[in-house]
């Protein structure tokens, strides 16, 4: 038997975490990057993309997979800020931390959406509107403080216009609820 049928053959011998259908994607993704320590974050890639973030259970059933002490998969899972932990609002607002950004005022933005929504980094609001996330670079430094919302990249950020942004999001909410029939 090649060590590659031994090692498919042991991810098709875990148990998934539950019967929850996205497991058998995140099952099939194993299959295809292996059971080798160095397939862990793709691992972690495939099961964030099935569930949106990275629980306990998950994270212990990867640490359990690929026999890597639960610890380094934590470590992992916490040190790139692609994977979250929590499960994220409908919007996110991600600010970036990075020295030039942080240089030219980042943190005054980070402060706004406390001051103003009780939000801090890593949180989602109440009510699932939107979470709060940050980055180190965004590979935007010339237009630094910048950010990203929804996916789309915002340069030259001043308090104002993160409050700005993240009530436009509150409001497109606000009108939803009103046009959706009761
Ligand atoms: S430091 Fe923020 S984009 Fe580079």
């Amino acid at each position: 038997m090649s060590v590659k049928t031994r090692a498919i053959r042991k991810i098709d011998a875990v148990k998934v975490p539950s019967d929850d259908k996205r497991w058998l994607i995140v099952a099939a993704a194993m299959r295809k990057h292996g059971s080798a320590q160095s397939a862990l974050i793709e691992t972690l890639h495939s099961v964030q993309s099935s569930f949106g973030y990275l629980d306990d259970i998950a994270l212990a059933f990867v640490a359990h997979s690929l026999r890597i002490p639960l610890s380094k998969v934590y470590g992992v899972a916490t040190f790139y800020s692609h994977f979250r932990l929590k499960p994220q609002g409908k919007h996110n607002c991600v600010i970036c931390m990075g020295t030039a950004c942080y240089i030219k005022g980042s943190v005054k933005l980070l402060q706004k959406v406390d001051q103003k929504y009780g939000l801090k980094v890593g949180n989602t609001t109440s009510d699932n509107q939107f979470s709060l996330l940050e980055a180190r670079c965004l590979g935007a430094c010339g237009i630094a403080p910048a950010g990203i919302f929804d996916g789309r990249v915002l340069g030259n950020l001043s308090p104002a216009l993160v409050e700005s942004q993240l009530d436009s999001w509150l409001k497109e909410s606000t009108a939803n609820e009103t046009k959706s029939p009761s």
